[in-house]
């Protein structure tokens, strides 16, 4: 027995929803709160994953950024000097007009590769990032 529903009124851009509605529509979903409450235990799982998660990893951090941002290249090539020790190589690809995608590839202490996602999780101009773990050793 689920143990009591509640309601919640969200606020979002337009734009946001329609490419929600479209995303659901994709997959069957027969109404948007039946999504919404997967995409919240996907979120939950997600986080509690990162949350637990340490030790030695193989892995690829997705980066996806605006490059006219001012500042925004400059603080992710520092960045990936700074935590050089857990990249192995940088992948960048240049999406369209104004849209990078940066994979960088890490092997090391799941602690710091977390430490690295969340530095570059708030460099502004940072629009989406996305660690996936190949392996752990
Ligand atoms: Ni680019």
């Amino acid at each position: 027995m689920e143990d009591g529903i509640a309601r919640i009124g969200v606020s979002l851009p337009k734009n946001l929803l329609e490419e929600f509605d479209a995303v659901i529509l994709n997959r069957g979903y027969s109404s948007r709160s039946e999504a919404i409450r997967d995409a919240i235990r996907n979120y939950i799982l997600e986080y509690k994953w990162m949350e637990r998660e340490e030790g030695e990893v193989v892995g690829v951090v997705n980066v996806i950024y605006n490059h006219n941002v001012k500042g925004v290249n400059d603080s992710i090539i520092n960045l990936q000097h700074e935590f050089h020790d857990i990249i192995t190589t940088t992948l960048h690809i240049h999406l369209n007009s104004e849209m990078c995608l940066e994979m960088i590839l890490v092997r090391g202490d799941m602690k710091e590769i977390k430490r690295l996602v969340d530095r570059i999780s708030s460099t502004k101009g940072v629009i989406n990032v996305k660690l996936i773990t190949a392996m752990r050793e």
